[in-house]
């Protein structure tokens, strides 16, 4: 019967022909933009490339240089997960159409503060961990120069500290944005730039990353460096002589976040990779790569080595304000007009 005899063929020559592709080719590909240490960035793309698959292009920048890409693109998109960074950029980038809407069947299992981000953005972009602005300094720099400890926000203005200070530039870095808003918040919205500007006399660069200046602070290259309190973490852990602080009169913090990018040409696999990236396994994988934020998923692991958010004076960011296009747009234009072009 011949009819008996085709069908094995045709499944023999199925089987054949899917051996000879590429389990990950077979699985289809994902275009990634990572806005997290490169460290991480990799450990979670060899994760779900190995539990899924699929493929990863993934390219490693600042949260602020993404939203301008992802902007640019918006026409011809090119990328299709935008994992990681500070929440306030993506929430820019949902408010103007650039990212879809999706909602996870994992979206229970988040704490509140990462489902309000979901919630503010009408369902497109979600938390994916937390962490608190601080500053670190070197304890043999600071010795050196007969410097007393800074604790305060404050103290970062001691004409002492000429030169001594390392900061992102807000455009391109999220975490500098949110130590824009952060002042804003904290002091008023005057106080807050005259602080900015009086700080500016004291940095030495404005750095197109975030957690540059952590590095930096380790090196000795420059004394403090402000960033989020768990990279400078990273580098105590890599035994670097580095004084974690979180400011006296209280700080600011970020919802790290995702979205889909929209109009993504991968968005299958886009979505496979949003529900694998909130899942308490994917989670864990941060501290794994000495990335120690806390989690979104409320069983994911908070890493011993996080700073705890419950112990340090927290302010209570607006993301819906600072996060608007408007708002940032705004506070950002100010800081370059105000701030960045002051001689020093
Ligand atoms: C570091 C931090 C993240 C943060 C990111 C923002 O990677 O570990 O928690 O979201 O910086 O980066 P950016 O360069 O935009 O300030």
């Amino acid at each position: 019967m011949v009819g008996s005899l085709r069908w094995p063929a045709a499944l023999l020559l199925g089987l054949g022909m899917a051996a000879a592709v590429p389990a990950a080719q077979a699985q289809g590909s994902l275009v990634l933009y990572c806005a997290v240490q490169e460290e991480w960035c990799r450990a979670m793309v060899a994760a779900f490339e190995r539990d899924t698959g699929i493929k990863v292009s993934m390219t490693r920048k600042s949260s602020g240089e993404f939203y301008a890409q992802v902007k640019a693109e918006a026409a011809n998109p090119r990328g299709d997960v935008w994992w990681g960074g500070t929440g306030d950029p993506q929430l820019q980038a949902a408010e103007e159409g650039l990212l879809a809407e999706y909602k996870s069947p994992r979206l229970a299992e988040l704490s509140d503060w990462a489902v309000r981000q979901w919630e503010q953005s009408r369902g497109r972009t979600v938390g994916v961990y937390s962490g608190a602005l601080g500053f670190g300094f070197n304890t043999k720099e600071l010795a050196a120069k007969r410097l007393n400890e800074p604790k305060c926000w404050a103290d970062l203005l001691d004409p002492k500290l000429k030169d001594e200070v390392q900061v992102a530039d807000p455009n391109s870095s999220g975490t500098a944005y949110t130590l824009l808003a952060t002042m804003v918040q904290l002091m008023g919205e005057d106080k807050g730039f005259e602080y900015l500007k009086a700080l500016h006399k004291n940095v030495n660069q404005y750095t197109k990353s975030g957690a540059a200046p952590a590095k930096a602070a380790a090196l000795g290259e420059t004394t403090v460096g402000i960033t989020f309190m768990h990279d400078l973490v990273t580098m105590v852990v890599d035994g670097a002589p580095i004084k974690v602080v979180a400011p006296c009169e209280g700080t600011g913090y970020e919802i790290g976040s995702m979205s889909i990018i929209k109009g993504a040409r991968n968005l299958e696999n886009a979505m496979k990779w949003y529900d694998w990236a909130l899942s308490p396994e994917a989670q864990a994988i941060g501290a794994q790569a000495r990335s120690y934020q806390v989690p979104s998923n409320k069983s994911a692991p908070v890493p011993p080595q996080s700073p705890k958010l419950q112990d340090i004076k927290l302010i209570n960011y607006d993301f819906a304000k600072y996060g608007s296009s408007e708002e940032r747009r705004r506070l950002l234009s100010k800081w370059d007009r105000e701030i960045k072009s002051l001689p020093k």
